[in-house]
């Protein structure tokens, strides 16, 4: 079984570094500055999961940084592409592979990145809701929010950590082939137009046993050319999605779409564009699946399907 523990990260070149860093401590991230490097962290114990470094000429997307369990597996992956190890120059050091997918990107393989101390996460009362196992219906005295108020705690982040990346690919077999082979990933849907053989691109999770993980850390789509789509970040909670969806319209940042909540993957998602033109996401409850739940085919409608919320796309 591939030892692929998550993704850890997202990579760019930026312009405006300051722009930037005010944007993403919007997005509900801790931004920390490091000579022409921002670094982004959430609440959980990752000493970053966002990083942007100085561009030289026009922004754009670097790659992306996949967490190896041990040390063997990431030397396993590095001699699948004969790249080197090498000592990691950011917070928490560790050690790193960098190979190159089949559009140019950077994927680079950690291990041993020490990390930070995790953050105290915003907090909110119970949802008193009706569908709690086990409650009576029509009994009030066992809603779990009792003889409280709902309050909110805020903190330094209230962004929890890097759920995935969807990247548009010029081939979709070669890259799905590519990416299955070093970071093990299962397709949990598998997305066609029109008939089952005209195959659009597929959500696809990590492939840890038993362990439950979310219904897609990378999606491939096949455009015909390579692009970033989007990256999105798990926040505290549903309320939060709101609370910041009003925030960000009021510093006149761009949305995108939302809220909505997505048919495949089931999150609560707002997407919106950051000041270099990159798509950021917010989402929470997202489906979590294990190796049981095995792979799909889903029609392209259902995609962009929603259970609510507007139409749109990322
Ligand atoms: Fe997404």
């Amino acid at each position: 079984m591939p030892e692929i523990r998550d993704l850890l990260y997202v990579r760019f070149e930026i312009e405006d570094l300051d722009k930037q860093a005010q944007f993403l401590t919007d997005f509900g991230f801790e931004v920390a500055r490091e000579d022409n490097c921002l670094f982004a962290r959430g609440y959980d114990s990752a000493p970053y999961i966002y990083v942007a470094e100085q561009a030289k000429g026009p922004a754009k997307f670097k790659g992306m940084g996949f967490e190896a369990l041990t040390q063997p597996e990431l030397e396993r992956i590095a001699a699948i592409d004969n790249v080197a190890i090498e000592e990691i120059d950011l917070p928490g050091g560790g050690l790193r592979a960098r190979m190159i997918d089949p559009d140019g990107n950077d994927v680079d393989i950690v291990y041993g990145v020490s990390q930070a101390s995790k953050l105290p996460p915003p907090s909110r009362p119970p949802f008193n809701q009706e569908n709690q196992e086990g409650q009576e219906a029509q009994n009030r005295q066992n809603s779990p929010r009792l003889g409280q108020r709902v309050s909110f705690t805020k903190t330094s982040s209230s962004i929890k950590r890097l759920g995935h990346c969807v990247l548009n690919v010029t081939n979709f077999r070669a890259s799905e082939t590519w990416y299955k082979e070093r970071i093990g990933f299962i397709t949990s849907d598998e997305i066609y137009i029109g008939s089952e053989d005209k195959t659009l691109g597929a959500f696809m999770r990590l492939d840890r046993g038993e362990a439950y993980v979310d219904h897609h850390t990378l999606f491939l789509v096949g455009a015909g050319h390579s692009e970033f789509n989007h990256a999105a970040f798990e926040v505290c909670h549903w309320d939060y999605i709101m609370q910041s969806h009003d925030f960000l319209a009021q510093q006149g940042y761009e949305q995108r779409w939302g809220v909505g909540k997505h048919v495949l993957g089931s999150q609560v998602f707002d997407y919106w564009k950051d000041p270099a033109g990159f798509t950021l996401e917010h989402f929470t409850d997202g489906d979590l699946f294990n190796r049981s739940f095995g792979s799909h085919k889903q029609p392209i409608e259902k995609l962009l399907a929603v259970h609510w919320g507007p139409e749109g796309s990322p």
